[in-house]
């Protein structure tokens, strides 16, 4: 994929800072010496996190150099580091591991949930909320578009490589040997754009990103056009012409109890 655009991404930074808001709120530890934001982005969630608990040491880990610039930007005293995170082995456990929006993006959750939890303190917290929107319009019509064009080729791989996220049930599952206390909800936010091409920014600062990466220029505009098209079918407008989208989203919050 290419980089990240921190600055597209944070167009929508409020809507897309809620979830992390919401889910620090389930944290009860009271005074965490260690924090890790996994998948930080440009610091929107390390901000949270840097709020909450001042007196921790917190350190934001991200693969793409674009959200990290921006991050240091924000937080020039927060520790920044990239890393991908399918390899992340710290040195010491943490007291908080946050993942506000990112663990979606890795492959193989039975494996990965349960590392995570070995990589905190007994009591420590892992603390995830993922979007679980593969099923909705705004990812569906974008595999459709990728499937009926003269890009199919290029595309399908991208269409057919974000990993599945699991059920309520599974992450119980996968976190029940390490952690006493597992809390796992399901929530969906209705985010109230201004008309359906605000739909498509939003997409462009996240999941069409890998789609648009694969195209040239000309396709990359057909691209948009016909995504648009059904994406505005999809999202009607409300009385006051604009549009909610709808973003389910996955929450988790364990406690490492052995
Ligand atoms: C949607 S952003 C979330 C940003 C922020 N945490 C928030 O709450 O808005 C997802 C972030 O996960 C990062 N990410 C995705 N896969 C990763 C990996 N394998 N290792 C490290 N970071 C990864 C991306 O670079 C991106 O910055």
């Amino acid at each position: 994929m290419t980089d990240w655009d921190a600055a597209l991404y944070l167009k929508f930074e409020k809507e897309r800072t809620r979830p992390a808001i919401d889910l620090l709120a389930r944290i009860s530890n009271e005074n965490p010496r260690t924090c890790a934001d996994i998948g930080c982005g440009p610091g929107n969630s390390t901000e949270l996190l840097v709020n909450r608990f001042p007196e921790a040491h917190i350190r934001g880990l991200d693969l793409s150099p674009g959200m990290l610039a921006a991050a240091k930007l924000r937080l020039p005293h927060v520790d920044f580091e990239q890393i991908d995170l399918a390899h992340w082995r710290p040195g010491r456990p943490y007291d908080v591991i946050f993942a506000s929006g990112s663990l979606q993006w890795l492959p193989d959750h039975e494996a990965l949930f349960p590392r995570l939890a070995s990589l905190l303190t007994v009591g420590g917290c892992l603390a995830v909320h993922m979007p679980d929107t593969l099923q909705e319009p705004i990812r569906a019509l974008m595999r459709m578009v990728a499937a009926g064009g003269s890009w199919t080729a290029k595309l399908m791989p991208v269409a057919t490589s974000r990993p599945r996220i699991g059920s309520i049930k599974d992450y119980y599952r996968f976190l029940a040997t390490a952690c006493g206390s597992i809390d796992v909800w399901h929530t969906t936010y209705f985010h109230t754009l201004d008309n359906a091409s605000k739909i498509v920014e939003w997409m462009k600062g996240c999941g069409l990103g890998p789609f648009l990466a694969q195209l040239d220029q000309d396709e990359r505009r057909r691209f948009l056009e016909e995504y648009e098209a059904r994406i505005s079918a999809a999202y009607p407008p409300q009385i006051d012409g604009k549009v909610h989208l709808a973003v389910p989203t996955l929450f988790i919050v364990a406690r490492r109890s052995i």
